[in-house]
């Protein structure tokens, strides 16, 4: 397993501004109604990034821990989450089987193994725990669709390209212009979803979600997972 780059460092400011702490309605009720009541409970904020999503986290009861590569992305989650570390996800500092929840928002195009983090966020989760992941939709947004139209003309332009899995020399199409400043690794919906069976989770759930502004087809993809009791 090779070093991850701290891609992040240095963007934290422009990320927190772009991708500001606004949950939609539709990814609030996905997280809330996937994560369930907690009791006070530690749940994982995987990959958190500035912390984003720590208020969501803590309003449905749980107390939001966050882990990142990004030292720059930890130092504006310090301020969102209960607590914040500096982590490689691929190797989280947390006990085999003692969390009951664990959360991951839009990392997916940020790794290249995210199968090695969602094997450690089962090894993490206790039997009968849950994972909670929402992402882009691995066929919907990447390098290979441009969708920058669609709210006028209700059209989305796609290229070829959508097998080519990895780190994109294209920028993803979706106006942010993240991939031109931290990259953006593509993977099939088949290589998104194959992480997490591989990982031995059971997929309970998987929701399609559209967002303003991009009408025609969903833009992000959530997934619940499950580790079972055996
Ligand atoms: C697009 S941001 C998402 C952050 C947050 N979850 C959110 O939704 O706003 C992706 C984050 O993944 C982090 N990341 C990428 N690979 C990682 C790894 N192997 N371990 C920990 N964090 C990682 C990056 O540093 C970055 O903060």
């Amino acid at each position: 397993m090779g070093p991850e780059i701290a891609r992040y460092d240095g963007h934290a400011e422009w990320y927190d501004e772009t991708f500001p702490p606004l949950v939609s309605e539709q990814q609030e009720s996905f997280l809330r109604d996937g994560l369930g009541a907690g009791r006070g409970e530690i749940c994982l904020d995987v990959a958190c990034g500035t912390g984003r999503y720590g208020r969501v986290l803590a309003s449905a009861g749980y107390r939001p821990v966050g882990f990142d590569i990004s030292a720059d992305q930890l130092r504006l989650a310090r301020n969102r989450l209960a607590a914040a570390v500096r982590a490689d996800a691929r190797l989280l500092p947390v006990r085999d089987a003692s969390v009951r929840v664990a959360a991951g928002m839009f990392f997916h195009t940020d790794t290249e193994d995210f199968a090695a983090v969602v094997r450690d966020v089962a090894r993490c989760l206790s039997p009968g725990g849950r994972f909670v992941y929402l992402g882009l939709h691995p066929c919907f947004v990447g390098p290979f669709v441009y969708r920058l139209d669609e709210s006028q003309d209700l059209t989305l332009t796609f290229v070829p390209g959508y097998g080519n899995v990895g780190w994109a020399s294209r920028a993803s199409g979706d106006g942010s212009r993240i991939g031109g400043r931290v990259g953006f690794h593509h993977k099939t919906l088949a290589g998104f979803l194959g992480a997490f069976a591989e990982a031995g989770l059971v997929i309970r759930t998987v929701r399609e979600l559209t967002v303003p502004g991009h009408p025609v087809l969903p833009w992000e993809m959530g997934i619940l997972a499950d580790k079972t009791r055996v």
